[in-house]
């Protein structure tokens, strides 16, 4: 299927490129990446003047200057996207569905009554930064450049209103796995992340906030992240604290279906999609914490993972319940998760068809 790209009045071909004078990469243990720690040599940054997206330049990365009353240190208006580039031993570069994010980063800055980001634009500063920074991507199986796109208000006022002002950049960061083994997550009970008519479906930055102090008590109990259930009766499960979750039972993969406390991931759609041409019997809808639970009682929850572009296909082996720790059977004996995650591997490494048209070639 062909993409459309929405055209902006300002062509992307505008973008200043200045690059630097002496690169960072022979700093960087490739040996011991992490995650989000190493940042690549260049940076892209535009800025929203009021009515249009100006001063499109790719520029050493490097700490930007900001006034203490910046609106989005105070009110909040921020909001992000992830994405990641790969490379092949044929060294080709390629990004994964790239247009998804731009799309989702434009509904993000509606709901946040922010200016839309022309598709064009984004596109352009994602290929453009890539292909500069292209010896920064990692090829080692689990690795990558994840590239993370932040817009946020720049108005330097304090009253409570809408910014008129924005910056958007973009930088990169060569990455290993967010998630190195099988997760112990905790059905979250009390804490709620997101509600009904909130902003849970936006990448907004506080919606990571608010999760961030439950998580922490979970993880003082020995778990890694939290499943989140809805804010009013705590009986359908939401998404994790950092990629939604899918679970297997016999011929089905289900999953929460995307509501206003949702949000709608690349990662999820890309391996629903698989699901479906493999065969498999997808329902995405209401999920109960009893549905789950029970099957997890009765040793028939086949499969529990949490999808996302960080964390990418991520097994969970246990689940906690009001105090008590279910285990499922080890990851590398299930036949879905395992399947979809080298699926997704080989895709974005131009390895296999690109039968969905899910890659973006970068010259
Ligand atoms: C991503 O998966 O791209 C995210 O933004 C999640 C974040 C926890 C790294």
């Amino acid at each position: 299927m062909q993409t459309t790209l929405q055209r902006s009045p300002v062509s992307a071909s505008s973008i200043r490129v200045c690059t630097t004078a002496s690169t960072r990469i022979r700093e960087v243990d490739f040996e011991n990446l992490g995650f989000g720690k190493v940042f690549s040599d260049h940076m892209f940054v535009a800025e929203y003047d009021g009515s249009k997206w100006t001063n499109m330049r790719i520029m050493p990365y490097g700490k930007l200057m900001m006034s203490p009353a910046m609106s989005a240190l105070h009110y909040g208006q921020a909001i992000f996207e992830g994405l990641k580039a790969y490379r092949n031993e044929q060294d080709e570069v390629f990004v994964f569905r790239p247009i998804k994010n731009a799309r989702r980063l434009n509904e993000s800055a509606s709901r946040m009554c922010m200016p839309s980001l022309p598709e064009d634009i984004f596109m352009d500063s994602i290929t453009e930064l890539v292909g500069i920074d292209r010896d920064w991507i990692p090829r080692k199986e689990g690795e990558s450049l994840y590239i993370r796109p932040v817009m946020f208000a720049t108005d330097e006022y304090v009253g409570v209103r809408p910014s008129d002002t924005y910056m958007f950049f973009v930088f990169t960061c060569p990455v290993g796995r967010y998630y190195s083994g099988e997760l112990k997550v905790k059905i979250e009970l009390n804490y709620t992340c997101a509600y009904k008519g909130g902003t849970g479906h936006s990448k907004a930055a506080g919606n990571y906030a608010a999760a961030l102090w439950p998580t922490q008590k979970a993880q003082e109990e020995g778990y890694n992240q939290i499943l989140w259930t809805d804010g009013l009766t705590h009986e359908y499960f939401e998404e994790s604290g950092t990629m939604n979750v899918v679970f297997k039972a016999g011929n089905s993969i289900l999953t929460p279906m995307i509501t206003d406390s949702i949000l709608d991931g690349v990662t999820r759609d890309s391996v629903l999609r698989l699901a479906r041409d493999w065969g498999y019997q997808v329902e995405e809808r209401k999920v109960s914490v009893r549905e789950i639970t029970d099957l997890l009682k009765a040793g028939q929850l086949d499969e529990a993972f949490g999808v996302g572009t960080a964390a990418t296909v991520a097994p969970i082996r246990t689940i906690g319940y009001q105090g008590t720790n279910y285990d499922l059977r080890p990851s590398d004996t299930w036949e879905f998760a395992p399947r979809a995650r080298k699926e997704l591997d080989l895709i974005k490494q131009g390895l296999v068809p690109d039968v969905h048209d899910w890659v973006v070639r970068i010259p």
